[in-house]
């Protein structure tokens, strides 16, 4: 067996876990609303219509912060359909996804199902086909306290206190030409930073992200995000970035070394920022978002199609494998080794759309494999993250160069310490030594491993036990160094504590 390497010491930290790097996504897209949040009618259904057995499912993920309500859909959405009564709401073509959107599930039903899932919201404005003037209003309608007309519809709506949205996304991937209302960086900039004016007018308190590029691979990225931050740099907190990986042409190295191009995607737009920031004299450190990431198979998209017919059309639902899992493993691990300056991520999406959660209209729901390690890096990823620079095994791959077998990173809060790790060979274990003497007095409390002989396994709706999580015994610490075997293709959580 191949041998890894590491050490962690409580002196060498990144920085500290923002929770809201557990974040999720909930899109107007496919069924991610209807029949996967809300379907009324359903067996679990609340007095709300929320589907009960995915509010627990929410709960049991962790998720912190959910960003709302695109996605593209944002770029063609006006917010003034969802909100009031429900029988006096249009419906609407929805231009992003060709789908016809009924507005029974708006604003306050988000808000309110926010509050039953325990997730602060995180609200994105139209500046594709709106601009400063509905952002203003949205904002008004959110978090004025009263005593305006948009605030007292709220109050007539039934929400007499505020909103208190304190994340705000100015748009969505407007880099892109799919986008309604594509704009180049100049164009958009200046959107922004007018939008950003007028809705810290409205709320001197809310945090604000700009987007940066839709992927790393726009032929415009990192002008785009420069430009857009000369335009915004004293009015927003955060730049945003995508990045969504699949296994291309059979090539499962390259697939299973994803988070290498999420790291240098990272790394890019934090120079670019600092770049930025230098050249306007300005000390403030612009944060990021990577307020979209995940697996998602794109080559299968069937791509724009007319979906009015559907009621309800069920878009891009890929069923995750255990590679999958692995994968969002290691990107998982990524974000956190970025923690000095990733403070939000949301994985998209939250049901159904490309979701750690299925369901079937009126039937049951599951976890896909790309649950279990999200629900543990966001149980377990507390404190802060120690700064973790492994000694491991290479292989070689076509896109990336020769890439670590080993991906890992360690949270510490208090006396417990979780190592993250993920073993890219497909073939062998990976054994690991990790040196603890810095952290004197842990033992092991458990050793959790998602892994399959059978890495091509699915859980589904009907069969949703095939692929979950296990403990392992074996892992161990002795005169200040843990040993633990990792398994081929496998994800890790190793929690340790000194009580
Ligand atoms: O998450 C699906 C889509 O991917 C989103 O609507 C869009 O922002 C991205 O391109």
């Amino acid at each position: 067996m191949r041998q890894a390497r590491l050490t962690l010491d409580p002196g060498f930290a990144v920085g500290d876990v923002d929770p809201r790097l557990f974040g999720s996504f909930v899109e107007h897209m496919g069924r991610c609303v209807y029949t996967g949040v809300f379907e009324p009618g359903h067996p679990t259904a609340d007095e709300d219509g929320f589907r009960g057995d995915v509010l627990d499912l929410v709960r049991e993920l962790g998720v912190t912060t959910v960003r709302y309500p695109g996605g593209n859909f944002v770029s063609g959405y006006r917010w003034e359909d969802g909100v009031g009564p429900r029988g006096e709401r249009p419906s609407r073509f929805d231009l992003a996804w060709r789908q016809i959107e009924s507005n029974e599930f708006g604003l306050n039903e988000f808000m309110r199902w926010s509050r039953k899932a325990g997730v602060t919201p995180m609200m994105a404005v139209n500046l594709g086909t709106r601009g400063v003037r509905e952002a203003a209003d949205l904002v008004e309608y959110c978090n004025f306290p009263g005593g305006t007309a948009l605030s007292d519809l709220r109050a007539k709506h039934g929400h007499p206190e505020p909103h208190g949205i304190s994340l705000w996304c100015l748009g969505n991937e407007m880099d892109g030409p799919w986008q309604m209302g594509h704009k180049t960086a100049d164009e958009y900039g200046r959107l922004a930073n007018e939008t950003a004016k007028a809705m810290r007018i409205v709320d001197p308190g809310i945090e604000l992200v700009a987007c940066g590029s839709s992927n790393s691979g726009m032929s415009t990225f990192g002008a785009w995000e420069a430009t857009v931050l000369e335009h915004t740099y004293e009015n927003v907190d955060y730049v945003s970035l995508h990045a969504y990986y699949e296994e291309r042409d059979g090539d499962l190295g390259s697939f299973l070394a994803s988070s290498v191009d999420m790291d240098q995607f990272i790394s890019a737009v934090v120079a670019t920022c600092d770049h930025v920031g230098a050249k306007l004299r300005n000390r403030k450190r612009i944060r990021l978002s990577f307020d979209e990431w995940n697996v998602w198979y794109m080559s299968r998209f069937v791509g724009e199609r007319n979906l009015a017919a559907e009621r309800v059309p069920r878009l891009i639902e890929d069923n995750y494998h255990v590679a999958d899992a692995v994968v969002v493993g290691s990107l998982l691990i990524t974000l956190l080794r970025h923690a000095d300056r990733v403070s939000v991520a949301c994985q998209a999406q939250l049901a159904n759309v490309i979701a750690p959660i299925l369901t079937e209209p009126g039937g049951g729901s599951c976890r896909q494999t790309i649950f279990f390690p999200f629900a543990d890096a966001a149980r377990y990823a507390r404190g802060r993250v120690l700064r973790v620079e492994p000694d491991s095994p290479r292989y070689e791959t076509a896109r990336f160069g020769d890439v670590p077998l080993l991906e890992a990173v360690a949270t510490q809060d208090g006396d417990e310490v979780v190592l993250f790790a993920v073993n890219r060979s497909v073939e062998e274990s990976l054994g690991l030594t990790a040196n603890l003497r810095a952290l004197p007095g842990l033992r092991v409390v458990e050793h959790v491993v998602l892994a399959e002989d059978d890495r091509s396994l699915t859980n589904t709706v009907a069969e949703p036990d095939r692929v979950r999580p296990r403990q392992v015994s074996g892992s161990s610490i002795e005169d200040g160094e843990l040993t633990a075997e990792l398994p081929a293709l496998s994800w890790n959580m190793i929690r340790m504590s000194s009580v």
